[in-house]
């Protein structure tokens, strides 16, 4: 008689899309949260007892003081994210816990919000839409909602990594001209013709879109500040998919009210959801909830990912998506 195997236990953060949630009850012991609730840190250390990973997302934060609390059976934590600064990857690596994440799969959806932001902090969308929906529409003339052509215009990039490089190409389907700062320069196949920067202070000046595309790292909290914002040119479109980190809100802010920024389009940002009230108030932001890769493909595949790192990690091979 064969003897069935005990499934890992398994704390799952929030709740995941069904059929990812499915597969997880198949493979392991889930204890899932069918509410969303968020969990407070002492309540996920409680809740993650006899587990022996974490399915977590950028909502909980491993802090150094967190991952030291964490019960001892905890070897993994499988993000459901590609970014993985909510969690201290030197104080996992200590702590003996291997950490994984998601790329590759939500390099598109979130390349589409970055197109989204583009077009609609260039073409006034927020301020047309809210026009439309309380009535305050009169009429058409020809210098009424005027924005800003995309259409050939140069796009600048701040990290041309996986996302970065398809909002280049989508980029490019607007025939925009796409400059671009990384830490390392690509070779001339992935460039396409991209024309590259060695400094964030280089590129500035190029940019009459700017797309931020980089982690939320050390370098880059704080990365766009009153003094950089100065080396864009004039009237320039600032747009984040990445991490609210990078962007200085109140020198942002500033810049949009003077007017020497035109406009900005955030999905992300510093202190979400309770965001600069600034940014509110402004008509020439185009705000969005942090959905860079909400659809329905790619929270499947980032779910599927998660769990293919988990069952590599379960049955003694390397995860893919290994970065602790
Ligand atoms: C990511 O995957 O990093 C997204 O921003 C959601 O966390």
């Amino acid at each position: 008689m064969t003897e069935k195997r005990s499934l890992p236990r398994v704390l799952v953060t929030r709740k995941l899309p069904a059929a990812v949630e499915e597969r997880l009850g198949r493979d392991y012991a889930p204890i899932l949260n069918p509410d969303d609730c968020l969990y407070s840190a002492d309540d996920m250390i409680r809740a993650a007892a006899g587990c022996a990973a974490v399915v977590a997302c950028h909502t909980e934060k491993f802090t150094a003081d967190v991952l030291a609390r964490l019960p001892d059976s905890v070897k993994l934590i499988a993000n459901f994210s590609v970014g993985v600064d909510h969690v201290d990857l030197s104080a996992a690596r200590e702590r003996g816990i291997t950490v994984t994440n998601t790329p590759d799969v939500l390099s598109d959806a979130t390349a589409e919000i970055a197109m989204l932001l583009i077009l609609g902090a260039a073409r006034r969308a927020a301020e047309g839409e809210a026009l439309v929906r309380t009535r305050k529409w009169r009429d058409w003339s020809p210098t009424f909602m005027v924005g800003t052509q995309v259409t050939g215009k140069r796009l600048g990039i701040i990290g041309m990594g996986r996302i970065g490089l398809v909002v280049a190409e989508r980029g490019r389907g607007f025939d925009m001209e796409i400059h671009y700062h990384n830490r390392h320069r690509l070779d001339a196949e992935g460039e396409k013709g991209a024309l590259y920067h060695d400094s964030v202070e280089g590129l500035l000046p190029n940019c009459d879109f700017l797309s931020i595309n980089c982690p939320n790292t050390p370098e880059t909290v704080g990365l766009l500040n009153a003094g950089l914002i100065e080396l864009l040119p004039p009237q320039a479109i600032v747009v984040n998919t990445a991490r609210g980190t990078v962007i200085d809100d109140e020198a942002l802010i500033g810049a949009l009210k003077s007017g020497r920024i035109r406009a900005a389009g955030l999905d992300v940002f510093n202190n979400e959801p309770d965001i600069h009230p600034g940014y509110r108030g402004l008509a020439n932001t185009f705000l969005l909830p942090h959905i860079g890769s909400a659809t329905i493909e790619t929270r499947d595949a980032m779910g599927f990912r998660a769990l293919d790192n988990m069952d590599a990690f379960f049955e003694g091979r390397e995860p893919g998506d290994r970065v602790a």
